[in-house]
């Protein structure tokens, strides 16, 4: 497995990705529409496929983690990504590196937890507010748990 970076001539296979995954190239986090076919990030490359992908932006020193997918659960993409995420954000010499999950997503907050990353806000009815926005948002989530709440996780640097 490699990682490379998201870069012009692999934009178009990217976003493709990004919308087998998460169904539109806009994202609604926080109250805000993000136009995720101009973000950064890298992706685990594996004999001709995309295995994983990791996005994010840099805003006044901080980093946020917009998106974190693994295709093959378990044998070290999701980590092999997210620590290219936090080298990045030291060398950019962000304060911290933060990220937005929803309250039904129990794998995230196990993986970004044992990951030294902790919760830091809880957004009670954030996605709610959310599916005005974005109408394709589901009402269930992992196991059947009815989402809401947007779960504020981060790692001082
Ligand atoms: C959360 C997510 C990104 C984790 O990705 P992943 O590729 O499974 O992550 P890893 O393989 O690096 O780590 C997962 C576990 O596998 C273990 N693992 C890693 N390599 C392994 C290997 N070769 N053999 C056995 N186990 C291994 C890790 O130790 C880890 O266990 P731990 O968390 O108990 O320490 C993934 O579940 C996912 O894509 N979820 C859906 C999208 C999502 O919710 N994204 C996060 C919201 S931003």
């Amino acid at each position: 497995m490699i990682i490379l970076p998201i870069e012009q001539d692999n934009r178009t296979t990217i976003d493709a990705f990004i919308v087998r995954q998460w169904f539109s190239l806009q994202m609604v986090v926080h109250g805000e529409v993000i136009d995720m076919s101009a973000v950064d990030g890298w992706y685990a490359f594996d004999y001709d496929d995309i295995v994983g992908l990791i996005t994010y932006r840099i805003v006044h020193q901080e980093m946020e983690i917009l998106s974190l997918d693994s295709m093959q659960e378990n044998k070290g993409v999701g980590s092999a990504l997210l620590g290219q995420a936090i080298a990045k954000a030291k060398i950019y010499g962000c304060s911290r590196i933060w990220l937005i999950t929803t309250n039904d997503n129990l794998s995230a907050l196990l993986f970004y937890q044992k990951r030294g990353f902790e919760i830091v806000k809880i957004h009670y009815n954030a996605v709610d507010e959310a599916k005005k926005l974005k109408p394709s948002i589901p009402l269930f989530g992992n196991n059947g748990i009815p989402i809401h709440d947007e779960i504020e996780l981060e790692m001082v640097i």
